[in-house]
């Protein structure tokens, strides 16, 4: 389990408890999403390489750092993970945005892959993909393996809340890649909702229920 990274930053935790309310209205819960999604970013790319670039400030010429020129996509998965991109726009604005729709049925729980379509050159981007729940597992594993399938090789991702079950079958199916959880709940219930969770997150981001 080398490669989960569990947050521990108060405002992470605080941001997340208010999601879980269930008085959090639609409105809230989208911003919230969206301000853990950044500073679940900025955890995330802490490992993202500089480069000395010159620069003449009004004293003198230095060389200083900007991010070396590797290029990023962020890849939400449908529909919840959208909630997530301009969180991670904030911090990344050049990045490109690819998109993966995936459901899960309603009585298997087994995930379905809907549509995909990634930015160019994905085999020389770091690829972050971005969904706030993680629970069978199901449905991240199957977008690493499009996303791998299509030629993606540096990938991180992100969630907001996670069950044990999905974290072990996730590493299982895919050690090489980096996996970050805003917070780790108890368990699944019998319809494999995250306890104690927060709800359907698609369902809570676009007020559909
Ligand atoms: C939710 C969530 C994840 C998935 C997690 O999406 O956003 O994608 O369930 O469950 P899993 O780990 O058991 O696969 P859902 O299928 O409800 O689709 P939606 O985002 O369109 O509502
Ligand atoms: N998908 C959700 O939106 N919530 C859960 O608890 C599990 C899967």
């Amino acid at each position: 389990m080398s490669n989960v990274f569990y947050m521990k930053h108060p405002l992470i935790k605080h941001k997340i408890t208010k999601l879980r309310d269930e008085k959090t209205g639609t409105n809230e819960f989208r911003s919230l999403v969206e301000e853990i999604a950044m500073l679940m970013g900025y955890e995330a790319l802490a490992d993202l390489e500089t480069e000395n670039v010159p620069v003449k400030t009004p004293i003198e010429e230095s060389k200083e750092p900007v991010i070396a020129g590797r290029k990023m996509a962020i890849v939400p998965i449908l529909r919840a993970g959208l909630g997530m991109v301009s969180g991670m726009l904030a911090l990344v604005p050049s990045a490109k945005v690819g998109h993966i729709g995936m459901y899960r049925d309603e009585e298997t729980h087994i995930p379905h892959e809907y549509y995909c379509k990634l930015p160019p050159h994905i085999d020389e981007r770091l690829i972050v993909v971005v969904d706030p729940m993680l629970a069978t597992g199901g449905s991240l594993i199957d977008a690493v393996d499009a996303i791998k399938k299509r030629g993606g090789k540096n990938i991180k991702c992100m969630c907001i809340i996670a069950a044990p079950e999905g974290v072990e079958k996730f590493t299982e199916a895919h050690p090489d890649v980096q996996l970050y959880i805003g917070n780790l709940d108890r368990c699944l219930n019998e319809n494999a909702y995250i306890c104690p969770g927060l709800g359907d997150a698609g369902d809570r981001i676009f007020g559909t229920k």
